[in-house]
């Protein structure tokens, strides 16, 4: 989470928790290239450092970009830190990566176009394939472009099932974590885009009986235990974000 899971917050959560899984801030493949192909190799080390590699993993690194080379070559740069997973955020709306001075979408706009997505994963995975470090994909549950347009239209489970199936199709991406609301582009800012949107776990569990052989992680809105727990039962994974940073 951006402004929060830096390396700092994440030896505090893993003092905590042995067992976690932990995220990255999002890091713009991008500006992690431009650093090292100018030999900038001391913020490469300052954007992926673990502050224990020993202690820290199982960790995933979510780098945010859509260009399939840059995603690949910030795959390589980051193998020998020791990440877990490394993840391709499509979820977060507005984001924008930097591409030396081109602005390029990333995030919850990439979800528009699944086979954008798909190349860029099997870059990614590529990129990986000399060690056993997955690739997984981070996304909601579908985009509107307004407010309006997800009243007029609401959400639909069957454009969550085609972005994975599509994304899934070359082989190379598992695992799925869903923020369960849709993000809406246009005119929703990115706090709104984390309440207004209606949370539809419901998609999430749905998916799960649909596509067995995928490994799934609900987000949105846990912030029980024992709610956590009845995601579990069902074969889900949980993420946590807000309620962990409220209460660690
Ligand atoms: C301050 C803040 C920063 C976030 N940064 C990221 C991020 O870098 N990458 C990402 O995929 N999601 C990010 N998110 C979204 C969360 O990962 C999560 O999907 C969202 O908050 C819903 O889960 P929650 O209800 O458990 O908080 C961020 C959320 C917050 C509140």
């Amino acid at each position: 989470m951006m402004g929060y899971t830096d390396f700092c917050f994440r030896r505090l959560l893993r003092l905590i928790s042995p067992k976690l899984v932990l995220w990255t801030e999002m890091v713009n493949a991008y500006e992690l290239v431009y650093k090292a192909r100018e030999g900038d190799l001391e913020s490469v080390r300052r954007m992926l450092r673990l502050s224990d590699p020993s202690a820290e993993p199982p960790t995933v690194l979510q780098l945010g970009g859509s260009t399939p080379e840059i995603l690949a070559e910030a795959v390589q740069l980051a193998l020998p830190f020791g990440y877990s997973e490394i993840n391709l955020n499509c979820g977060c709306p507005g984001s924008d990566a930097q591409k030396g001075t081109i602005t390029e979408p990333c995030g919850a706009a990439m979800m528009k176009d699944a086979s954008v997505v798909r190349e860029c994963t099997t870059a990614m995975a590529k990129a990986a394939a000399s060690s056993n470090v997955p690739v997984s994909i981070k996304c909601r549950i579908g985009t509107h472009n307004t407010v309006k347009d997800m009243q007029r239209d609401g959400d639909v489970y069957e454009t969550l099932l085609d972005f994975v199936d599509s994304v899934a199709s070359a082989g190379h991406v598992k695992r799925f974590h869903v923020h369960a609301r849709s993000a809406v582009l246009a005119d929703l800012g990115v706090e709104g885009n984390r309440e207004v949107p209606p949370l539809r776990h419901d998609f999430v569990l749905r998916l799960r009986n649909d596509r067995p052989e995928l490994e799934l992680t609900l987000n949105g809105g846990i912030k029980s235990l024992a709610e956590a727990q009845s995601h579990l039962d069902h074969g889900l994974d949980v993420m946590v974000g807000r309620w962990a940073i409220d209460d660690p």
